[in-house]
Formats: structure tokens, sequence, C-alpha cells
């Protein structure tokens, strides 16, 4: 493992774990861009606060030290994304970091892409 990359596992809403690496200063809708992982319609507006299918749920305590609270655009966006919990977040909005190696997020069983 390359010293500017962390390890992220992805578990999905059937138990499969994916297990993969981002380099610290991408997103974590860039990790599953890059590594071509599998989730359905996952990331639809690449980015840019406009669909909530990026949403992802952390543990309390991964959540907790997430470098920067949701801006507005994001809460609203939020708003718009199934199974919503109070650790959800927009994956495309969270910028990996040193810490966050061996972070694991929660993908909801739906996707709502707020765009349809
Ligand atoms: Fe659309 Fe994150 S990818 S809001």
């Amino acid at each position: 493992l390359n010293k500017k990359e962390v390890t992220i596992t992805f578990v999905k809403s059937n138990g499969d774990r994916i297990k993969t690496t981002g380099k610290i200063g991408d997103s974590l809708l860039d990790v599953v861009v890059n590594n071509n992982i599998d989730l359905d319609g996952f990331g639809a507006c690449e980015g840019t606060l406009t669909c909530s299918t990026c949403h992802l749920i952390f543990k309390p305590e991964d959540f907790e030290a997430l470098p920067c609270k949701a801006c507005d655009e994001e809460l609203d966006m939020l708003d718009l994304a199934y199974d919503l919990s109070d650790t959800s977040r927009l994956g495309c909005q969270i910028i990996l970091n040193e810490k966050m190696d061996g972070l694991e997020v929660k993908v909801p069983a739906t996707i709502n892409d707020a765009r349809s």
C-alpha cells in the first residue's frame, strides 16, 4: 500500500464487502469510479450535488471524525435519499485523508436519483 493511499471498505445491503483503496485527496465517489466498483446508479451526477445517488452511511465514530460538516446543498440532497440515517453523507463530498485508513461505509439498499 502506497503511503498516500487508504483502505476503504464498502458494505452493500446484501452484506457483500468490497475492500478497495483510494488516494488521499480523492472523494469517496472517485474511489468507486476509479476502482470500477459495481454499485448500480452510484454517482449519477458525477459529484455536482444534484442526485443523492452517492449516499453512504457512516459508523457514528467515523461520521464524527469527518473533516467537514455537510453544507446546505448537501443536506438538501440528502433529504431526497432513501434510507436516510443520522450518519448519512454524500460520498462525492467526502475527501479522503490519512485518518480514514480502514474506513467502512454502508451503501444503502436503494439508490435514489433525485433528478428523476
Ligand atoms: Fe450526485 Fe454525489 S454524485 S450528489
